[in-house]
């Protein structure tokens, strides 16, 4: 579990233990450097000083009172002549001598470091030398003993020691949790993919602000949203299909069980005989709707759009429904401006218009009137079915598309509805790329309107 924390820890003190060291190392050598060339600048500005006073007064006095001086300080001074023989020194002369013998010392005026290698000398040193108009008369060594390079570097060692130790603890204290931080949300987060997973999505995931892992955390959170509505839905659909399906077959069953036992006189088996039909019918058509919505949800559902004239597709709509509603005194007009070519899958269009027809009829009395009614603006073309019916209650206007809903369950029934009409109409607009509204008032009418979007003329599409 805490894999991707100690991963991320080792990643980070790594990258930091290498960031000090490398830190540490060039500080701890610059420093020393600096001391040393510090040091050496000091000696070689001591060592000229001496060296202009002994240019004034190059006698034993003065050397004697310079050897003095230095014999007090922690430098050391040795003045020689120009034959390297040793005139005054404040310190034992065979330390020295090998530095003195050098043929490398110098006639520059400023001076002259001759020894800098602290490392493996016991002394650094600087040379000067000693004029008297213009003739070279002797040369000044100064010398430092290099022990306390060592010792300063050996506090420097134990300072850095302390330092890094802390550096590193530290590190690691702030890596803990740091990386805790971010690993944390993940393991909430998998761990709630697991709870999905299970079937459980009661998952409350903590906010973790509006960078990428509140994001996923967000994403996951909306997942087991979708997932649950899923499930809720799935169910509910379900068990609505279930008590869809037994109220027919109920009938079914009752009504063979009286003709196979009674005896019935023929209009009487007639009658039972043609309620057993009707039912049956019925379940063919919940099934077939039933296929074409599990199709659409499937995305298997093919629409091919061709070019339809729609004054045409109209006229043949009205000729095919009129005797419909003559037959239940109702009337039916359709109007629609010629030369729209609208891009469209013809049967699933018929399939459309004829759900809403067959729902005005429903839905109508002797009397009322059904006006079909097409126009366009630049994009659209807009197809209005309009009923002067009974109308939907503002309170169910809502659910009216969803499965299986239906107003009034008792006279739907009476009316062979099955509650599935309107939301294939509305996976078939939306299969087209359309959208569809309703308006009614109760007691007033009710009116589709459906908004199609003109395209392409020859354009086929397969929806999914
Ligand atoms: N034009 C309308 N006027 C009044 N009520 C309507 C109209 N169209 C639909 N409804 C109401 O909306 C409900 C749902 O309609 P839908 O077409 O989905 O189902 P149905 O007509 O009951 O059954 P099906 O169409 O599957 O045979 C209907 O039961 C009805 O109460
Ligand atoms: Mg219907």
């Amino acid at each position: 579990m805490k894999k991707l924390s100690v991963k991320l820890g080792l990643l980070f003190l790594s990258i930091l233990f290498g960031l000090e060291t490398t830190m540490f190392f060039f500080l701890h050598s610059t420093l020393v450097e600096s001391r040393v060339e510090e040091e050496l600048i000091a000696l070689q500005t001591r060592g000229n000083s001496h060296r202009d006073i002994l240019e004034k007064h190059f006698d034993e006095n003065t050397i004697s009172h310079v050897a003095l001086m230095e014999s007090e300080a922690n430098t050391d001074v040795v003045i020689t002549n120009t034959n390297n023989e040793i005139l005054g020194a404040s310190v034992d002369s065979s330390l020295i001598q090998r530095y003195i013998e050098k043929p490398t010392i110098s006639s520059e005026r400023e001076g002259k470091t001759i020894g800098d290698n602290w490392k493996e000398e016991d002394y650094i040193s600087t040379v000067s030398p000693i004029e008297q108009n213009g003739v070279l008369i002797g040369h000044v060594y100064m010398f430092q003993d290099t022990a306390w390079i060592q010792s300063l570097i050996s506090r420097l060692n134990e300072q850095f020691l302390i330092a890094g130790f802390v550096a590193v603890i530290f590190t690691i204290t702030i890596i803990i949790f740091l990386s805790k931080a971010l690993a944390k949300p993940l393991i909430k987060m998998k761990e709630a993919t697991s709870q999905i997973s299970s079937g459980d999505f009661s998952v409350s995931l903590p906010k973790t602000g509006d960078d990428e892992l509140g994001d996923l955390a967000r994403s996951i959170q909306l997942l087991a949203g979708d997932l649950n509505y899923l499930r809720e839905e799935r169910s509910e659909f379900l068990s609505s299909i279930s008590h869809e399906l037994r109220t027919p077959l109920t009938y079914i069953k009752g009504y063979a069980d009286i003709v196979q036992k009674r005896n019935l006189s023929p209009e009487e088996r007639n009658q039972y005989l043609s309620i057993i039909l009707e039912e049956t019918n019925r379940l063919s058509d919940m099934v077939k709707n039933l296929f074409d919505l599990a199709k659409i949800d499937k995305n298997t559902f093919d629409i091919i759009k061709k070019p339809i004239d729609l004054n045409e597709f109209m006229n043949k709509i009205e000729t095919k429904f009129s005797p419909a509603f003559a037959e239940k005194g109702m009337q039916l007009s359709v109007s629609c401006p010629e030369s729209i070519i609208l891009s469209a899958d013809g049967s699933r269009l018929e399939q459309i218009i004829f759900n809403l027809l067959d729902n005005a009829i429903k839905y109508s009395s002797a009397g009322d009137k059904t006006t079909v009614e097409v126009s366009r603006t630049k994009k659209h073309v807009i197809i209005r079915i309009n009923d002067s019916g009974r109308g939907i209650s503002e309170e169910e206007l809502p659910f009216i598309f969803n499965r299986f809903y239906r107003v009034d369950k008792s006279r739907a029934r009476a009316l062979g509805g099955t509650g599935l009409g309107l939301a294939i109409v509305k996976e078939l607009v939306h299969a087209h790329g359309g959208t569809i509204s309703v308006f009614s008032r109760e007691g007033d009418g009710t009116e589709f309107e459906i908004f199609l979007r003109e395209k392409r003329k020859d354009e086929n599409n397969t929806f999914g």
